[in-house]
């Protein structure tokens, strides 16, 4: 299956009152892996690309939750794909193996990752060539 295939945008269950509002993301129900890891990152300027890799090993949900920003997927294959991040309680699903950049923030952005794995550096791909090669030689794997 084409990772692309494989991203896609999530609705979270809202428990909301007159006190304001909750949203709930649990590991293994609402999201599919269990989360050993969470960052945030708020501050990036609007002309700031940020990701910029794919990741061997990482599964990852991204949510907005406050301002707004843009993922592009790419799966190495010449396909792309821009999602809009601009809900507190959606988030968006990035398997692993796919290319992504984030930007266009807004100033108020907060931008909340929950990852599949602890970080590890090595498993980072950060040159989008080799990202391509590495997708170019599975594919021939796989007939
Ligand atoms: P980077 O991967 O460039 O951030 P982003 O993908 O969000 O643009 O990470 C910036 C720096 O922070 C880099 O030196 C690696 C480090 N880092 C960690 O140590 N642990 C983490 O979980 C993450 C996401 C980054």
């Amino acid at each position: 299956m084409n990772a692309m295939d494989l991203v896609h945008m999530l609705d979270f269950p809202q428990k909301g009152d007159d006190r304001g509002h909750l949203v709930i993301v649990e590991g293994m129900d609402d999201i599919p892996f269990e989360i050993k890891r969470i960052f945030y990152i708020y501050g990036s300027d609007n002309n700031v690309v940020r990701g910029q890799h794919a990741n061997r090993k990482s599964e990852f949900i991204l949510i907005n939750v406050a301002g707004t920003s843009k993922v592009r997927v790419k799966d190495g294959k010449g396909n792309e794909v821009v999602y809009s991040l601009n809900r507190p309680h959606t988030g968006i699903y990035l398997p692993r193996m796919i290319w992504k950049d984030m930007y266009d923030f807004s100033e108020d952005s907060v931008l909340l990752c929950l990852a599949s794995t602890h970080y590890d550096a090595s498993e980072y791909i950060r040159n989008y060539d080799e990202f391509v090669k590495i997708i170019n030689s599975e594919n021939q794997i796989e007939g």
